[in-house]
C-alpha cells in the first residue's frame, strides 16, 4: 500500500524495463505546507530539502538514470526580496553540506539555466559541485535555477544561428535533431516522466521541448511530504501507461513497431 492507502500492484523492485530512465519533477507546495503550520513560506523551503534528499536517494535504489529538478524558475525573482534572498541562502547552503555526499554515491550534478543572475558566491560552489562530480555515472541529478522552459528554446535557436554566421551550416540544415542538440540535457534519456506535486495542473514554463513525449503525473502531495513511498507510486502509474507515440495500441502489442 502507499502512503494515501491506494494499492500499488506494481512491483517496483521487478519492474526494470518498465521504469523511466529520466524524471523530472516541479517540486511545488512548499509555501502551502508552510502555511498550514502557521509558519513562514522558508520554513516550507526548508522541510522540501529532505524530500530532495528523499527522492534522490529513491532514485538511486531503483536505478533510475536521470533526474531533473525544478528548483527556481525565470519567473520566481518576483517573489517578495526576503523570500528569494532565503531562497538563494538555503542554495548556498545545500550546495556547502551535500555536495560530499552525492559524491560518494556517484551522484553527478548539474545546474541548468541562466546561472550568470546568481551571485558570485552561488555561481562559485554551482561551478565546483559540477566539476567535482562530472565523471560520476550512478545517477545524473539536475538542478534546474533560474530556468526557463522558453530561455531554452531561446538559447537553442541562437545556437543555431551563430552556427549558420560562422558558415557551419545552411539554415536548411536547422531541423528537430539539431535544436534537440543544443537543448539543456540533450546528452541524457529523452525525459520519461513528469512529476508535479501541490496540486496544480500546468507546466509553469518548465522542460517545454523535452516535455513532449513525457507522461505527465500530477498529485496533490505537498512537496515536503513527498517521499519514496510517493515516487514508487508515481512510477506505478508510470508502468501502467501504453507509450504509443502516434501509433496504434495494436501495432504495439504485435511488437512490429516498438517506440523508441
Ligand atoms: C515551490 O513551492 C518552490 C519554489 C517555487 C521555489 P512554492 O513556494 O511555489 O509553494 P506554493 O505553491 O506557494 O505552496
Ligand atoms: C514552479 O512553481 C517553479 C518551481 C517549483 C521552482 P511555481 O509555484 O513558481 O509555479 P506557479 O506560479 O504556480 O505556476
Ligand atoms: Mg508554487
Amino acid at each position: 500500500m502507499s502512503k494515501a492507502g491506494v494499492r500499488v500492484e506494481f512491483d517496483v523492485e521487478n519492474a526494470t524495463d518498465k521504469l523511466p530512465r529520466h524524471i523530472a519533477i516541479v517540486m511545488d507546495g512548499n509555501g502551502r505546507w508552510a502555511n498550514r503550520r502557521h509558519r513562514p513560506r522558508t520554513f516550507g523551503h526548508r522541510a522540501g530539502q529532505k524530500a530532495v534528499r528523499a527522492t534522490i536517494e529513491a532514485c538511486l535504489r531503483r536505478g533510475i538514470a536521470a533526474l531533473t529538478v525544478f528548483a527556481f524558475s525565470s519567473e520566481n525573482w518576483q517573489r517578495p526580496d526576503e523570500e528569494v534572498g532565503a531562497l538563494m541562502t538555503l542554495f548556498l547552503k545545500a550546495l556547502g553540506r551535500e555536495v560530499d555526499e552525492l559524491h560518494d554515491h556517484g551522484v553527478r550534478v548539474r545546474f541548468i539555466g541562466e546561472l550568470g543572475a546568481f551571485s558570485p558566491a552561488l555561481r562559485e560552489r554551482m561551478r565546483a559541485a559540477m566539476e567535482k562530480t562530472r565523471g560520476n555515472g550512478k545517477l545524473a541529478f539536475n538542478i534546474a535555477v533560474n530556468y526557463g522552459g522558453r530561455w531554452d528554446i531561446a538559447q537553442a535557436a541562437r545556437h543555431a544561428a551563430q552556427a549558420v554566421v560562422r558558415d557551419e551550416i545552411t539554415p536548411a540544415r536547422i531541423d528537430e535533431t539539431f535544436l534537440a542538440s543544443h537543448f539543456a540535457l540533450a546528452d541524457l534519456p529523452p525525459l520519461d516522466l513528469f512529476i508535479r506535486t501541490g496540486g496544480e495542473k500546468r507546466v509553469s514554463n518548465f522542460l517545454l521541448w523535452q516535455l513532449a513525449y513525457a507522461e505527465l503525473y500530477f498529485t496533490d502531495t505537498l512537496w515536503p511530504d513527498f517521499d519514496a513511498a510517493c515516487l514508487d507510486a508515481a512510477l506505478a502509474d508510470f508502468a501502467a501507461r501504453e507509450r504509443r507515440y502516434g501509433k496504434t495500441s495494436a501495432q504495439l502489442s504485435s511488437g512490429t513497431a516498438g517506440a523508441s
